[in-house]
């Protein structure tokens, strides 16, 4: 392996080009390699077209789709893959387990699959902090808190990663599973019934009538929230990294937790609005804290978080207050 190919790489795949993340970092991505050709998939089940980059080669489907698949590869043959691809968040997936189970788990496989055959250099899978399930050892590291799925998208989530580790070990495929705690920022719409807590809280700011907005609890609930360009860095640092990483599991956050109480302050501070809530009983099962120790993805990728998340949350305000619709 050439030391140039590896820090620019001529092809790159991105499932879930479309989504919140993957469009995201298509566009951070081409900024730091503008000679690298970017291959997408996405079959638009939550991604949106405006948010697609045009230098993305689409390949519009889904990755369950095995004509798809080959047809990439074999044209293709991309050095990376990003896989952001997923039907997410847990209610949708309690409401529809067996078609998220299809997309989430066989669609991860039936990647993996391709990229064995076709030679991928490594494979970037998005997992999710959800896997670890109740009240854990806080701050939150891998190896003293063994994954405790309770939901359909966490165990998806979690199942992701140990075919990641199979396919490391039996056919030396390299993979490393990115989880991601919390993540917001611009272009993560809140006007869906799924739609996680600042992007529906700034939703019911900015467009009322599309959103009303409630609170579960007491609001002493906290989480780790980790702005989209920290998942967004860690993913190039996982594809630049020069150890092989076989499967290794890594938390990325941002490191600090934030309870839902803080969050509505900061939202009234940086907007210069009331934020009128709704209050509900707490969510059944909701788990109370979180926060990650982010140490093991700093020791093997370099990674820090560079955006706290007040400074994530004025950004995100920024996008609210421009968006037209
Ligand atoms: N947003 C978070 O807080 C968070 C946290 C942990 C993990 N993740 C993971 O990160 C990844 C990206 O999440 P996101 O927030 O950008 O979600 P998103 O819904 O915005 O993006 C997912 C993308 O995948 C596409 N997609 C869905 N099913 C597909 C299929 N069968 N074939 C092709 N494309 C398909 C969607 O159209 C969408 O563009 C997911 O794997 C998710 O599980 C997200």
């Amino acid at each position: 392996m050439e030391m140039d190919d590896v820090v620019n790489p001529k092809t790159i795949l991105v499932t879930g080009c479309a989504g919140f993340i993957g469009s995201h970092f298509v566009r951070q991505f081409k900024n730091k390699f503008p000679t690298s050709k970017i291959i997408g998939i996405d079959d638009f089940s939550t991604g949106r077209r405006a948010a697609l980059e045009s230098s993305v080669i689409l390949h519009e489907g889904s990755i369950l789709d095995e004509g798809i698949l080959e047809k990439v590869f074999s044209r293709h043959r991309p050095e990376y893959v990003f896989h952001f691809a997923a039907l997410p968040r847990v209610s949708y997936s309690v409401e529809h387990p067996r078609r998220t189970s299809e997309v989430n788990i066989v669609g991860t496989v039936a990647l993996l699959e391709m990229s064995k055959n076709y030679d991928v250099r490594r494979f970037i899978y998005s997992s999710s902090s959800s896997l670890y399930g109740g009240a854990k050892k806080l701050p939150t590291k891998e190896s003293e808190n063994y994954p405790d799925p309770r939901s359909p998208y966490a165990i998806q989530k979690y199942i992701g990663e140990p075919f990641c580790k199979v396919f490391s070990e039996l056919f030396g495929l390299d993979t490393v599973c990115l989880r991601y705690f919390n993540v917001f920022g611009p272009g993560q719409y809140g006007d869906s019934p799924y739609s996680t807590v600042v992007s529906a809280w700034l939703e019911s700011v900015y467009f009322p009538k599309k959103k009303k907005a409630f609170i579960e609890g007491d609001g002493k609930q906290s989480r780790d929230f980790c702005y989209i360009d920290n998942v967004v860095t860690a993913n190039i640092l996982a594809m630049e990294s020069k150890q092989k990483l076989e499967g290794e599991a890594l938390n990325i956050a941002c490191g600090s937790q934030i309870s839902i109480n803080e969050v509505k302050v900061l939202i009234e501070k940086y907007t210069g609005k009331k934020l009128l809530l709704e209050k509900r009983p707490p969510r059944p099962g909701d788990v109370r804290h979180t926060c990650a120790d982010t140490s093991r993805a700093r020791r093997l990728l370099g990674y820090h978080p560079r955006v706290d998340f007040e400074e994530g949350l004025k950004r995100t305000v920024q996008w609210f207050s421009s968006r037209k619709i």
